[in-house]
């Protein structure tokens, strides 16, 4: 793996995530192979790679949907690689889904105010901050599955948003939306790490990972190919081997 200084990292802060050596397969299928970094409080690192080269499953093993089959995952000093995802939602991991998994049925409102009850216990949750941050405060009372493709996007990461994440995970936010939309959520994903949150950003639009953050990963069939900067890497012989192979 080529690897570069870290670019857009608050250098030197203890990381908030480690991965070290994790591996994830399905019966015989090596998905994920001694996949192994870390992110600093606040920092945004994108997880790019072809399609089927392990960027969903990397989110599921650190989110606890799944389980990684060897190495370890240390979230604010904390060895979290056994803990179930509730409780991961508590500790302060959460994500959003490439699919976006809101009640349909029930209001914007109701969405973030149901989600909250699986972040921390004590917090007390802004519903409305919330719903301004995800600029959904005039559509609070409309059903979520009335609202458009980037609004459901949007409810999706205010429900992570309502468990009070540390680091919060993206899997293709911007699939689908428009740029004057994806200008809306690079400018939401910034504010909230200048807040203090960590965020793995999975996306294929390069122009905008590029507007969030100089770090990236680059996954190829499950490995990790390449660290470093964006520019870097749209230079790098094995990420563009993968690519065109993928
Ligand atoms: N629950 C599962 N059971 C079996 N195989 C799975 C499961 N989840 C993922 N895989 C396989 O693991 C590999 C990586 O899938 P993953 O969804 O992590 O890729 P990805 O990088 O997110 O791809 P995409 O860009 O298409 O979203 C694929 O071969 C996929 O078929
Ligand atoms: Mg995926």
């Amino acid at each position: 793996m080529s690897s570069e200084p870290r670019a857009g990292a608050a250098s030197g802060a203890e990381p908030i995530l480690q991965l070290a050596g994790v591996n994830k397969r399905f019966g015989g299928h090596v998905v994920l192979n001694d996949v192994s970094f870390s992110l600093a409080p606040g920092e945004i690192v994108g997880l790019v790679g072809p399609n089927g080269s392990g960027k969903t499953t990397t989110i599921n093993v650190i989110s606890g949907l799944y389980r990684a089959d060897a190495g370890s995952i240390t979230f604010a000093g904390q060895p979290v690689h056994q803990v179930p995802m509730h409780k991961l939602a508590r500790l302060g991991i959460n994500r959003t889904f490439q699919v976006p998994k809101n009640f349909r049925d029930m209001t914007a409102r109701e969405n973030i105010e149901v989600a909250a009850h699986f972040g921390h216990a004590q917090q007390q949750v802004d519903v409305d901050a919330i719903l301004r941050d995800i600029d959904l405060l005039t559509q609070a009372d409309k059903l979520a599955g009335a609202l458009t493709v980037n609004q459901q996007k949007l409810l999706d990461l205010g429900r992570a948003l309502a468990t009070g994440p540390k680091l919060l995970l993206v899997d293709e936010i911007g699939a689908g939306l428009n740029p004057a939309e994806l200008g809306g959520i690079a400018e939401l994903l910034l504010k909230l790490a200048q807040r203090g949150i960590s965020l793995i950003v999975v996306e294929h639009l390069m122009a905008f990972l590029n507007n969030i953050t100089a770090r990236v990963i680059v996954l190829g069939a499950g490995r990790m190919l390449f660290e470093g900067t964006l520019d870097a890497a749209s230079r790098d012989p094995e990420v563009v081997a993968a690519f065109i192979g993928g």
